[in-house]
């Protein structure tokens, strides 16, 4: 693989919503919430857009690489919905931080979305058609949580993570697989306004199986990890730290138990942001990252799951 990450970054809105918040209005309790997720609290957009999210998240990158907005000449966006469905986020972003590039595009491919884009980057680098790509992982998830379905309302937040990626050797390997399937988990959209359509409507929220997407998360994590692992001849030991999707802290804490690793090695901040779909890794890694956890050579292991169905896995060499 040719790219290694320079920079990272990220942004969440001002607003913090507690569970007791929650329970104003849902059947719910912090208790049961903490217990089973381990989430306290999330971040949801009131005054913000998600493109305001999105260009805080890329300038702290940039300064973070040292880069300026003429340095960059690519953007991947990973969002399940933007502010728009059209213009893309990408074309807003650009045109907001003034960056003239000709490849750019949005992503769809829920939590997975940033090691998708960590891929797409890869390719364009390794073909030499970019030399600096901004990827950007920005998630507006409480405009599509039914906020009556204390199942899942209680488990998002709103966020953006971004990095720079420029050629490099900062990744030993990375894994992608797509499933193909929306029975346990979707997003609908509005309704059919076509006279002509006679096909079933979905509605506009995010529907989820819970239990199914459970066994699913921890079956998925641990086989792509030890796969990863396998193919590159390492053992778990061989990695610092482990940035598993911060969906739920029992879904980390069942990997972390098969792979036979510490706690320490998982780090987490989900009790903070809930579940940001693909902000969740870049906005973990930016914060362990920021906190001077990560030492230059210093292997770390991502891995994501998500809508699609699809799940990704990717080893990197801390570079810088
Ligand atoms: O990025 C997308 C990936 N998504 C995920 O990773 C989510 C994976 N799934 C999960 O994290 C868990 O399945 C949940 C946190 C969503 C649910 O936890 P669970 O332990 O699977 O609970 P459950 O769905 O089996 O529900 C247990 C009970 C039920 O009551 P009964 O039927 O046993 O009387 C629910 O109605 O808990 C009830 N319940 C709640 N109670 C209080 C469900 N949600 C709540 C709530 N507050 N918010």
């Amino acid at each position: 693989m040719g790219f290694k990450i320079c920079g990272t970054g990220s942004s969440v809105p001002e607003t913090v919503v507690t569970n007791n918040d929650l329970t104003a209005f849902l059947d719910t309790s912090d208790e049961w919430i903490k217990t089973r997720t381990g989430i306290c609290e999330r971040r949801v957009m009131k005054s913000e857009t998600l493109l305001d999210l999105a260009e805080k998240a890329s300038l702290e990158a940039m300064r973070s690489a040292g880069l300026m907005s003429s340095d960059i000449d690519m953007i991947i966006i990973s969002s399940l919905q933007g502010d728009f469905i059209s213009p893309s986020m990408c074309c807003l972003l650009s045109a907001k931080l003034g960056i003239n590039c000709t490849h750019m595009f949005d992503i769809n491919m829920g939590c997975s979305g940033f090691i998708f884009a960590l891929d797409m980057a890869d390719s364009y680098l390794t073909a030499k058609k970019a030399t600096a790509v901004l990827i950007v992982c920005a998630e507006g998830m409480s405009r599509m949580t039914d906020w009556t379905d204390r199942k899942t309302c209680i488990l998002f937040g709103d966020a953006a993570g971004a990095v720079i990626c420029v050629p490099g050797d900062g990744c030993i390997d990375l894994s992608l697989n797509i499933k193909g399937s929306y029975e346990h988990l979707y997003v609908g959209r509005s309704p059919n306004n076509s006279p002509f359509e006679q096909t079933e409507e979905y509605p506009p929220f995010l529907h989820m199986n819970g239990q199914e997407i459970y066994k699913f998360a921890v079956e998925a994590i641990t086989n792509d990890i030890q796969r990863l692992l396998d193919k590159n001849a390492m053992t778990p030991n061989d990695i610092a730290y482990f940035f598993i999707h911060q969906a739920n802290m029992r879904i980390i804490d069942s990997a972390r138990q098969k792979l036979g690793q510490p706690e320490d090695k998982f780090p987490h901040n989900l009790e903070f942001y809930g579940n940001t779909s693909s902000a969740s890794i870049p906005l973990l890694l930016d914060e362990i990252n920021r906190a001077g956890l990560l030492e230059k050579d210093d292997r770390i292991l991502l891995s994501a799951f998500g809508s699609g169905l699809t799940t990704s896995a990717c080893i990197l060499n801390w570079s810088f």
